[in-house]
């Protein structure tokens, strides 16, 4: 599965899709680009989620606040205070490791040693294999699990009470090695805030100091008021934005699951106090739904409800989606209580309250949040979708099967030769049909070839222009998945187009 993501990670930069940011300098750690074919699939995987918010709801709005936003919002927000990582270094090898990542990794290891041992007996049974009663059973495999189940009490104690020498204890106590250097020599555990901050203006008086937001939620909030009312939204309403966030993360691995400059999706949904519940639950469902409607495959996601909660929710869960490196959070659904509307009135002095007619009495509203993040949605689309296909004869091709209307581009269309006519018919095909559908053409090299370089970037209708195009207005329309060929007249494309790749 390792060796399969790095071919993942090259194929990504080999076509186009993701380059690691300033690389020319060596490139910056955690922070990458999208290409000329990335940043299509990023911005139809907005589109599919911008939509389904906005245009399907009567009442969910969109806004698009700034990044930078007054300081004081982080300090009502918790940021200032809490939004730490607990860091250690080590001292020979002078890398800094996020403790909590690394007692995290060492529970990791007696899960895989317990689905090593499962798996060896499932291959040796064969059909007749019991896996459940194997599970239960087996000392190897019970050992394992006594263990780390201790370490993961221990873990979680530590973390409840945020309590950093007992993390470097655990860390100690484990023998946990520098997975780097192999030694381990450490510092104490130390909280380290991850926003970034930077300054605004320069006058005599001296610069404010501002942050990157780290989430685009809080935008959200201090506009509550603005939308409510030049919107006059009635709870339930929800509002969405799409936009950058920026984490000062220490654990910077696995390609663009975790990056320091990255973007969301959020919708803060605000209920009446008392209904947060029953709206936490169909949040939840509604946005599996959408997930699941993509056709990636239902087995692939699922729910981690969480049971330690931040102190201002009342429920929480993530979707996590099955990367080629586990399963891992691409979503998080959160009841975050009135807790960031009652800071901001606190912190602000102003009345954030609303008046619901229908009770005639005025509150702070209950806040349900759905927050994605595009870059890890993408990199679930783009590893779910790959696969290198044995062909008969030998031969492979590479194939990402995107959903047709998330792909980067719709059509393509291949004059078979480059004479006689068939280029300018192609452009003439492309020209009908690029107002409504990312469509290119291509004359270059063999038409084999061409179809696999389509195939590779997951062009979902690869149209052959030929000679008989020229007699009878028809042309080959290849099916990227299947590769099966048929021939339509030029006038049905838009129609046939239209019907698979739209939203
Ligand atoms: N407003 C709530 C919030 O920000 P979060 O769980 O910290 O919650 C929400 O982040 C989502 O943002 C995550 O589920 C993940 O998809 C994405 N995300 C968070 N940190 C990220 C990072 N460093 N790189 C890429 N995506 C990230």
């Amino acid at each position: 599965q390792e060796d399969v993501f790095k071919t993942i990670v090259a194929h990504a930069k080999e076509y186009g899709f993701v380059f690691q940011s300033s690389e020319i300098y060596d490139g910056l750690s955690a922070v990458y680009d999208y290409g000329q074919n990335g940043v299509e699939l990023k911005n139809n995987i907005k589109r599919y989620w911008w939509e389904a918010m906005t245009m399907l709801h009567d009442n969910i709005v969109g806004i698009d606040s700034a990044i930078f936003m007054h300081p004081t919002i982080w300090k009502a927000s918790g940021h200032v205070d809490a939004f730490n990582d607990p860091l250690i270094d080590n001292k020979d090898s002078k890398k800094r490791y996020r403790a909590d990542v690394l007692i995290e990794e060492e529970i990791a290891k007696f899960d895989d040693k317990i689905e090593k041992e499962v798996a060896k007996a499932r291959k040796r049974f064969g059909e007749s294999f019991d896996e459940a009663m194997f599970r239960q059973t087996n000392p190897r495999v019970l050992e394992n699990q006594k263990k780390r189940d201790e370490l993961h009490e221990r873990f979680s104690v530590a973390m409840n009470a945020n309590d950093l020498a007992n993390l470097r204890q655990i860390i100690l106590d484990y023998e946990i090695v520098d997975p780097i250097s192999g030694t381990r020599n450490w510092t104490d555990v130390r909280q380290f805030n991850l926003m970034f901050k930077t300054e605004m203006g320069s006058t005599a008086d001296g610069a404010m100091e501002v942050y990157l937001r780290p989430e685009t939620a809080q935008g959200i909030f201090v506009n509550y008021l603005n939308v409510q009312k030049t919107g006059r939204m009635r709870i339930p309403f929800g509002i969405a934005q799409i936009g950058k966030a920026f984490r000062n993360e220490i654990v910077a691995r696995q390609f663009i699951f975790r990056m320091r400059e990255f973007e969301q999706m959020e919708m803060q949904f605000f209920v009446r106090p008392g209904e947060e519940l029953k709206w936490f639950d169909k949040w939840r469902q509604t946005r599996l739904r959408w997930h699941k409607a993509l056709g990636l495959g239902d087995e692939k996601y699922r729910f981690h409800d969480h049971e330690k909660l931040a102190h201002y929710a009342n429920a929480a869960t993530d979707i996590e989606f099955q990367m080629p490196f586990g399963f891992k959070e691409v979503e998080g659904i959160h009841s975050r209580t009135n807790f960031d509307l009652s800071q901001h009135e606190k912190f602000s002095g102003k009345k954030i309250q609303y008046f619901d007619p229908e009770l005639n009495e005025s509150y702070v509203p209950y806040v349900i949040e759905t927050s994605i993040g595009v870059d890890r949605m993408f990199l679930s689309v783009l590893c779910s979708c790959y696969e290198d296909q044995q062909l008969e004869g030998g031969d492979h091709r590479v194939v990402l099967h995107f959903p047709a209307p998330l792909a980067p581009v719709k059509c393509a269309v291949l004059p078979l030769v480059k004479k006689d006519g068939l280029p300018e018919k192609a452009r003439e095909i492309q020209h009908k049909l690029r107002f409504d559908f990312t469509c290119q053409v291509d004359e270059k090299d063999s038409i084999g070839k061409r179809y696999r370089r389509q195939d590779a970037i997951g062009t979902p209708y690869c149209i052959t222009v030929d000679h008989q195009t020229l007699e009878d207005n028809t042309v080959t329309l290849r099916h990227r998945d299947s590769t099966e060929q048929e021939r339509v007249n030029v006038d049905d494309l838009e129609k046939i187009l239209a019907e698979k790749v739209s939203l």
